[in-house]
């Protein structure tokens, strides 16, 4: 399991949530009728095809960034607000909720992402929703996956984790995808090409030497990258 995924759900205090989280990281599948999904790897798997995180690794960063984006909403609402919140909820809702993302996609001959089978036939949200009811969560747990996609997901939050949830989802996927579309721009300014993909450590570089140099910024972000996956490579 990936070292920041685990490190996170250490943080669930309650021993048989953690163990029943822990599980289902592990070895997040499917079955249908006899069959059994499990799809990309968590650790390699997008969060999206073409919007935020949507490149390898992008759904573990995604998980990990709107888990820290949550806490501080947590501090907040407990500091601030004085509001009380369950914290094993948030954080374990946050970890499931696009854990089977994955299941959904498969990776095309070209290199690509594509929707799998069963991707084609089954949404994300429904396929986590129905296997943590299969499972025996708590339903506390299970509205927040539910809910988390707000007003454009089949029912709205209806708790404080939940909505805390949906705010932090959001909020990462936006700055995801606000970042990485400002950087396909400007390297489209400066090169006249379209890159195919980037991820968002590159992106969030472009934009920084933009602000920091202006366009020779950018240029000499691209060296850099450039430089990086020359490095990679034989
Ligand atoms: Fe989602
Ligand atoms: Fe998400």
């Amino acid at each position: 399991m990936d070292p920041r995924l685990r490190r996170l759900i250490r943080k669930i205090k309650n021993d048989k949530l953690r163990r029943m989280v822990s599980e289902l990281v592990e070895e997040p599948r499917f079955e249908v009728n006899g069959k059994v999904y499990s799809g990309l790897p968590l650790t390699d798997s997008p969060a999206s095809l073409s919007r935020h995180h949507s490149y390898p690794g992008g759904l573990i960063e995604h998980i990990i960034s709107t888990a820290k984006i949550a806490m501080a909403i947590c501090d907040s609402v407990e500091e601030v607000y004085h509001g009380r919140i369950n914290r094993d909820l948030v954080i374990s809702g946050v970890i499931l909720h696009d854990l089977f993302k994955p299941l959904t996609y498969r990776l095309k001959e070209d290199g690509t992402y594509g929707a799998s089978q069963l991707g084609e036939r089954i949404d994300h949200l429904t396929l986590i929703s129905s296997e943590l009811i299969r499972r025996g969560f708590p339903l506390d747990l299970i509205h927040i996956v539910c809910a988390h996609h707000g007003e454009a997901g089949p029912i709205t939050p209806k708790t404080i984790e939940a909505l805390i949830c949906h705010i932090a989802d959001m909020a990462d996927s936006k700055l995801n995808n606000e970042v990485i579309r400002a950087a396909l721009y400007l390297v489209r300014e400066v090169t006249g090409e379209t890159l195919e993909s980037m991820n968002s450590k590159e992106a969030f570089r472009i934009v920084q030497l933009k602000t920091e140099l202006g366009w020779d910024g950018v240029k000499r972000a691209l060296e850099e990258i450039g430089k990086r996956e020359g490095d990679g490579e034989g």
